[in-house]
């Protein structure tokens, strides 16, 4: 899959930075054209000849160093490259390319370039934690810059915790796997809900179920890796939250809806995995319920995401639904899919051993307009989401 890609490794002034000399050398056995650009603290860890003798080919390290022919080497190498991987990405550097500085070698071919950007984070984990990390962070995701997460473990400080750079082998899989679905989703706004959410019934007690997240946390792992925008909009999840998303955390139904409303206009794929809790309190009690040995509570209905964007749908949007059934699953799926005014409904069973809620494995059946159906395997969420995809985007 890397075979003749055009790679830059840019390299910021970290501990880690002796592993972008393995990350290197794992792109060119790929068979990756790599060129390597490197801050002048990274210099300070490991010297440009290492990457040069691995690169074969001069390491760009200031913006006013003249080159041998005639051209400003930042554009030149910001036109060149298919994708620039920061590996490691220091507090500093996230910091520069979030408030867009061009300070440097680095910054300047960052700014002036505009194909895939990724970031391997490493630094010690009160840095990475730090707010103002993760503010920065956020502005980069937001753009499009797509995160290959750090890990958790000790730290060359001597601390244990997150903030290690994730391994070179999994930088290049990443890479890999960006080529290999030919960012397909590129240039596209996909909008994921997912998650439960809780309906409050009084200050501490709510109606909710049993929803981890992973399945749309899964679906926007995958959108990401394809190279789309993702908005994830989503409850109080108990799956990680994935990376290279713009996450939005919500409690209620109606801040999901809030949410989506928000991001409508821009999104180009909605995909409904949440798992909205259908009810809500009629009114919400300011103080604790106090009840004896019985308690009726009036309930109703909360507001229907999916059916508002099916009403509410923009040209050339495509809107996929989730149904959770445990019986008739195919028959209400095909009345929502119409109901709701979807493109396509993927159709989970519930109640089946080892798939949907709660389990690592799913299986779905999708549905379209004209009623065809399609039914995956059983297999891991990842694969599912995989599976969904390569579905959707033949529709796109
Ligand atoms: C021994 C040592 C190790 C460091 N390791 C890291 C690190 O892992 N991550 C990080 O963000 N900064 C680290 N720093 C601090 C950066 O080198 C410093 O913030 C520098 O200004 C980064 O510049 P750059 O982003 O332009 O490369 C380290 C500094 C020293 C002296």
């Amino acid at each position: 899959m890397l075979n003749g890609r055009k790679i830059i490794v840019v390299v910021s002034g970290g501990i880690a930075a002796y592993k972008s000399a393995d990350l290197v050398s794992r792109l060119k056995k790929a068979g990756a054209e790599v060129r390597v650009a490197m801050t002048r603290s990274a210099q300070e860890f490991v010297g440009a000849v290492t990457f040069e003798s691995l690169a074969g080919y001069p390491v760009y390290q200031d913006v006013f160093e003249r080159p041998r022919a005639w051209e400003m080497e930042h554009i030149a190498w910001a036109r060149w490259a298919d994708a620039i991987v920061a590996a490691p990405a220091t507090a500093h550097l996230l910091a520069r390319l979030a408030l867009g500085l061009a300070d440097d070698a680095v910054t300047t071919l960052a700014l002036a370039y505009t194909g895939p950007l990724y970031i391997a984070p490493a630094m010690n984990s009160a840095m990475w934690q730090h707010p103002a990390t993760q503010e920065n962070l956020k502005t980069l995701l937001a753009r499009g810059v797509k995160m290959i997460e750090p890990g958790e473990g000790a730290l060359a400080c001597g601390e244990v915790g997150p903030g290690r750079m994730a391994e070179p082998a999994d930088i290049v899989e990443e890479l890999e796997k960006y080529f290999a679905t030919g960012a397909e989703l590129k240039g596209k706004t996909v909008l994921i809900t997912a998650g439960p959410t809780r309906e409050k019934l009084d200050p501490i007690r709510f109606i909710s179920n049993r929803s981890t997240g992973r399945m749309g946390a899964e679906l926007a792992a995958e959108a990401a890796a394809r190279g789309a925008r993702v908005i994830f909009v989503h409850g109080p999840m108990s799956a990680p939250v994935p990376a290279g998303v713009e996450a939005y955390p919500v409690e209620s139904a109606r801040e999901m809806l809030a949410k989506v409303k928000k991001f409508w206009a821009k999104t180009h794929i909605a995909v409904f995995a949440a798992a909205v809790a259908n009810y809500e309190s009629g009114a919400a009690e300011k103080g604790k319920i106090k009840g004896g040995d019985k308690l009726t509570l009036e309930l109703k209905r909360t507001p229907d995401i999916a059916g508002w964007a099916g009403e509410n749908r923009k040209k050339g949007q495509l809107l996929v639904g989730f149904c959770a059934e445990s019986e008739n699953l195919i028959e209400i799926a095909k009345q929502k899919l119409k109901a709701k005014k979807l493109d396509l409904i993927c159709a989970n069973p519930i109640g089946e051993e080892g798939v949907g809620f709660e389990a690592a494995e799913n299986r779905v059946v999708l549905i379209d307009k004209s009623g065809k159906e399609e039914a995956s395997e059983q297999a891991d969420k990842r694969e599912i989401a995989g599976w969904i995809w390569n579905r959707v985007k033949s529709r796109k």
